[in-house]
């Protein structure tokens, strides 16, 4: 009699050679539709009985997904943010919960500097203006932006990303200021100074957001601290939507307090503001920081992985320990 293999519901498509190593090694459920609710991904859990759950962030992962199948032992989310995922509920049912850190920081960052980029030096609304045939010749006084070498660039959350922003920030002759509630003694960070939040706010050229979505940041860029940040400043946003109260930030950017916005993530995804959708001066990207393909295969793997490594009885290779 065959054993039975250990059953993963796995909620979207799995990238590259992750699927065959998942089905090679699990019993898989591929869900057909992506757009999940907490009661159907309750529901296919418990109808298919499942020992794992490998998940997306935008998967609301609650205590009903939790508590629905006696069989659960692991949620592996297939991001390294994991705010989609009630972690107290799956703690105290003893339920594993893994991410995916390390693999996307330089793919992230390197879209966070693109994002400065693009905002600064107007990249995106000067190609719209030609896309709409205006361009009639060389002009001296045209798209006018900022330089980047020498702007000062505040870094908000000084983990793994943050700190890979960094080093390229510094590489391409930035001057680093970051915020971080531990006190960082690295060497290797020496190019980059610890402030204050208030001496971040206050100062720099440019903000851009590195912390995760919980408690402590929610809207920890509100209408206050945006009123703090100086005249002309640009704001990037790479970490999540929530981080930044968005009517306030578009109060900012409309009274001219802020010079531009770089966004990958928003406060009620997939909504994106018609307000910021009218603005030539914000960069508007759709959630993706991680997206190259051997990022993305390289998490998935991640996901797998912990999986297997469950399965097998062995410890899982990238708990979220909170
Ligand atoms: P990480 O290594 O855990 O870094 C997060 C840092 O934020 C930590 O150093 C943490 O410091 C700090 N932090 C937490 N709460 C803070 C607070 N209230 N004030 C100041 N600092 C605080 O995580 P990561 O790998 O860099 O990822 C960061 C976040 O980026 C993820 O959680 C995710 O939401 C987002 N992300 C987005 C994309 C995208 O596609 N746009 C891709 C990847 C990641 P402590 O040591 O003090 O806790
Ligand atoms: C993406 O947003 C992630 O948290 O991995």
């Amino acid at each position: 009699m065959n054993e039975r293999r250990f059953r993963a519901l796995i909620t979207h498509p799995l990238i590259g050679n992750a699927v065959k190593v998942a089905q090679d090694n699990l019993d898989c459920i591929f869900m057909s539709s992506c757009d999940h609710t907490p009661e159907s991904l309750a529901k296919a859990l418990s109808e298919n009985e499942c020992e794992a759950l490998i998940c997306e962030l935008t998967d609301r992962v609650n205590s009903t997904v939790i508590n629905s199948s006696s069989r659960l032992k692991i949620i592996a989310n297939r991001a390294v943010g994991y705010d989609n995922i009630d972690i107290k509920e799956a703690k105290a049912r003893g339920i594993i919960v893994t991410n995916t850190p390390d693999v996307l920081t330089r793919t992230t960052a390197e879209l966070t500097i693109g994002l400065i980029f693009a905002v600064a030096r107007r990249i995106c609304e000067a190609e719209r203006w030609l896309r709409a045939g205006n361009f009639k010749g060389f002009d001296s006084s045209l798209m006018l932006g900022r330089d980047i070498q020498g702007a000062r660039l505040g870094i908000v959350g000084f983990g793994r990303i943050g700190q890979e922003v960094a080093k390229i920030a510094n590489c391409i002759g930035m001057e680093v200021v970051y915020y971080a509630r531990r006190r960082i003694t690295a060497p290797e960070f020496s190019c980059a100074q610890q402030v204050s939040f208030d001496e971040l706010l206050t100062t720099s050229d440019i903000i851009s957001l590195h912390v995760p979505l919980n408690e402590s940041t929610y809207h920890l860029i509100d209408s206050h601290e945006l009123g703090m940040m100086k005249k002309g400043a640009i704001l990037i946003n790479t970490a999540r939507g929530p981080v930044v109260n968005e009517q306030a930030l578009i109060q900012a950017l409309k009274s001219g307090k802020l010079a531009g916005a770089g966004l990958d993530v928003y406060e009620h995804e997939p909504l994106v503001p018609k307000e910021l959708l009218a603005m030539e001066n914000v960069v508007l990207l759709p959630h993706i920081g991680s997206a190259s393909f051997a990022t993305r295969e390289r998490m998935a793997l991640m996901a797998v992985e912990n999986v297997i490594a469950v399965a097998s009885g062995n410890p899982p290779l990238n708990p979220v320990l909170e």
